[in-house]
């Protein structure tokens, strides 16, 4: 059932799946809660968790006429969904939410960019097999054995902006660290860190926004160069691999090719190296903007340090990178009282299940003492369970024991606009101005 409906990344709907048969569901709630659905406004992409809140008590599932897509908010729905792959495939994952105009699928068949459903977009046939290798070798040592480069980069950043008095910690900061983090985990070179950053953001906005026909022609130019330099990447590991996760990878191919095809390496890698880091920073800088903005809490991190694990686990599920991910259904099936249709678009509000009251209580409240009896979703659940999830807690740990440690005073500058690139499933601030006292460090 590997990717039944052709869905991958960067691809178009095949026209039987460009509209499910809702009118076939025995209670279609086209609703009221759908009319006020706008997930490209302005109001929503800045800040979607009022609407969540009304919409969870009012209508927990709905179906959105205008996007085609199913919206799914309460906490244990979203789980049974994450639970059972069979019939939620995560094919559609990645798959383009705007249309592919024909000038970009030129141009992506131009450059043979050989996109194949890797993980995160795997259905479960061959997903698990592949789960358990790349899985099993993203170890705890791999990861641990780059604390000490981690905290070395985040320090030096710091060491540039500590003396001015001010800073914008998304560009100065969130930005580079986790890309760099990633590359040195793969084991590729810093030197292109920035420029696969700047690469990589596109893919966010050709597989989850908005982007105007021109956009999508420029974005499939970049994203030729990134698969390329993956390519290159792969290429030289397997000519001499080192010691690091793509080393290891690459090791395991050369004893055994049957176990997983180059190509597939290459995909695997081409998602780590975005996976690994937009969601980082993302998730840290809206983390550091929430801690701001309830400054009690700060004060009480910047006392206490043993509180900073809390405060990540904390920060993910209040407002984290991913908050909506997608899932289709391969045949009719329920959410809650609800029945879906087969081929029916599954859109998850991950940030609603994360802020359930009936899991969390006060679930809108921001609080780095809260100890959470159940998970919130922000890596998701089930199979699928984000991979690279240790590694993003590290680099969140050290973002904030290094600021907390050395900026103890940085406050938020006041009356900055939050601005977000608008995406379907990605959130996060553009900028975050803080000030400080630069004669007091
Ligand atoms: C705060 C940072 C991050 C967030 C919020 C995040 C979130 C997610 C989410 C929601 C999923 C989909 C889960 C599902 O479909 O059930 C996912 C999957 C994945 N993530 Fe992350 N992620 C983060 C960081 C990372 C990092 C640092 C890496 C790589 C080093 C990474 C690699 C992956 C991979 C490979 C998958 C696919 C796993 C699978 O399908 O089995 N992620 N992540």
């Amino acid at each position: 059932m590997s990717n039944q409906f052709n869905l991958g990344m960067f691809q178009s709907s095949p026209s039987e799946f460009k509209n499910a048969d809702v009118t076939s569901a025995s209670s279609c709630p086209v609703s009221k809660i759908a009319t006020e659905f706008e997930p490209f406004g302005n109001s929503y992409i800045k800040n979607p968790y009022d609407f969540y809140q009304r919409a969870r008590n009012e209508e927990p599932v709905f179906y959105d006429p205008k996007s085609d897509y199913w919206v799914v908010l309460k906490y244990t729905d979203i789980v049974e969904i994450f639970r059972n792959p069979e019939i939620f495939s995560a094919a559609i994952a990645r798959h383009p939410v705007t249309e592919l105009c024909p000038v970009a699928v030129e141009v992506r068949d131009k450059h043979n960019i050989s996109i194949e459903p890797s993980l995160v977009d795997e259905d479960p046939e061959t997903h698990k097999a592949h789960k358990k290798i790349f899985g099993d070798a993203f170890t705890p040592k791999r990861v641990n054995e780059i604390e000490p480069r981690i905290r070395r980069l985040v320090s030096g950043f710091i060491d540039r902006f500590i003396d001015k008095g001010s800073a914008d910690l998304v560009s100065e900061l969130l930005y580079e660290v986790p890309a760099l983090a990633i590359f040195i985990f793969l084991g590729a070179d810093d030197d292109k860190a920035l420029m696969v950053k700047e690469l990589g953001s596109v893919r966010s906005i050709v597989s989850w926004g908005k982007p105007t026909e021109d956009e999508q022609v420029d974005m499939m130019h970049d994203i030729s160069k990134h698969w390329d330099f993956t390519k290159q990447l792969v290429d030289d590991a397997l000519e001499a691999p080192g010691d690091n996760y793509l080393g290891d990878m690459a090791r395991l191919h050369l004893s055994d090719p049957s176990k997983f095809t180059i190509n597939y390496l290459c995909n695997v890698m081409f998602l780590m190296q975005f996976a690994g880091h937009e969601t980082t920073t993302q998730a840290s800088a809206n983390g550091m903007r929430a801690l701001l903005e309830n400054y009690d809490q700060w004060r009480s991190l910047c006392k206490n340090p043993d509180l900073i694990p809390n405060a990540v686990e904390e920060i993910l599920r209040y407002d984290s990178s991913i908050f909506a991910w997608r899932r289709i259904t391969t045949r009719k099936t329920k959410v809650g009282k609800f029945e879906i249709p087969e081929g029916a678009k599954i859109l998850m509000a991950l940030g609603s299940g994360s802020r359930d009251s009936e899991i969390f209580e006060d679930g809108d409240n921001f609080d780095i003492f809260r100890k959470q009896k159940k998970k919130h979703l922000a890596f998701g659940n089930g199979v699928h369970f984000c991979m690279g999830a240790p590694l993003a807690r590290l680099e969140m740990k050290i973002i904030l024991e290094e600021l907390t440690k050395r900026l103890p005073q940085m406050k938020m500058v006041k009356g900055q606009q939050w601005d977000y690139i608008p995406t379907l499933t990605f959130r996060g601030i553009k900028s975050l101005r803080v000030e400080w006292d630069a004669n007091k460090t």
